[in-house]
């Protein structure tokens, strides 16, 4: 049975899903700079796989931005985007700029096992609760090769004992949307007991600002200045602790 405030809702929501990739579009011409850092990791990453032509899976790819960005930037990878959103799919598989890419319906709780040298997991896992995410984290762990590497950007702070479950509710999100803000210790720990070893965590800080928006209908992401001039990314009232991580599964 589907969870209450669960991303499951929305995947098939054919109205949020038109305005959220309507949002994503901002996107396919303009890189996000947390996707910048992305893409530099896969950059980094494909001088150490041993593989001839390594496998890419973008898991909750959405309408394919980053996929698009990565193989302009990284062209001996073969790319694969999965996503539970049908229409999402569609749109990609009809975008002339990601011909040559396959799109898979996956869910990222049952993964294809031993598929894929790298998966990235970009702002996904935040909606999951805690069964789902541990689901999530092993099934990722298992479709991946000996020796493949997970790329998640997702919220994790250094607070080791405060663990947050917040549900939004918003013009987008009537019916609520669960948001996790874990410590990386949990983190950490739910990575080791998947099988991955090498955990890094690398908090990401915006290099431009974005403008703050109207207190209306619109919750995206907003920064404010500290007193050290860091960005902070806020949503709404909320601070996000956006982290960049990166681990190794054994060979
Ligand atoms: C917040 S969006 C992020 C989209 C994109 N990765 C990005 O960073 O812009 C979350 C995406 O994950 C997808 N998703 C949610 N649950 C999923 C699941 N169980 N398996 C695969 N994709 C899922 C959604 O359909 C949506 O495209």
């Amino acid at each position: 049975m589907a969870e209450k405030f669960s991303y499951e809702q929305y995947v098939s929501d054919a109205d949020f899903l038109r305005k959220y990739n309507d949002y994503q579009s901002r996107y396919s011409e303009k890189v996000r700079e947390s996707d910048k850092v992305i893409v530099s990791i896969v950059n980094s990453l494909t001088s150490k796989i041993n593989t001839h032509r390594p496998v890419l899976l973008d898991i909750g790819c959405s309408t394919g931005n980053l996929l698009m960005h990565l193989r302009d930037a990284v062209q001996s990878i073969d790319y694969i985007g999965g996503d539970l959103a049908q229409s999402s799919l569609e749109q990609c598989r009809s975008n002339p700029k990601l011909s040559g890419i396959n799109f898979e319906l996956l869910d990222i709780l049952d993964l294809p096992v031993s598929s894929y040298d790298i998966v990235v997991v970009n702002a996904v896992l935040y909606m999951f609760s805690e069964k789902q995410y541990d689901a999530a984290v092993r099934s990722i762990s298992k479709s991946l090769k000996p020796g493949g590497v997970v790329i998640i950007y997702d919220f994790a702070h250094p607070f080791e004992h405060q663990d947050l479950e917040i549900f939004e509710t918003s013009v987008l999100h009537p019916d609520g949307l669960r948001l996790c803000f874990r410590p990386m210790k949990k983190v950490r720990e739910k990575l080791v007991a998947a099988g991955f070893s090498d955990v890094e965590f690398s908090p990401f800080e915006l290099p431009i600002d974005l403008p703050k928006p109207p207190y209306d209908e619109e919750v995206v992401t907003y920064t404010v200045n500290d007193s050290l001039a860091h960005k902070m990314m806020f949503r709404g009232v909320l601070y996000q602790p956006w982290c960049h991580m990166v681990a190794h599964k054994a060979n």
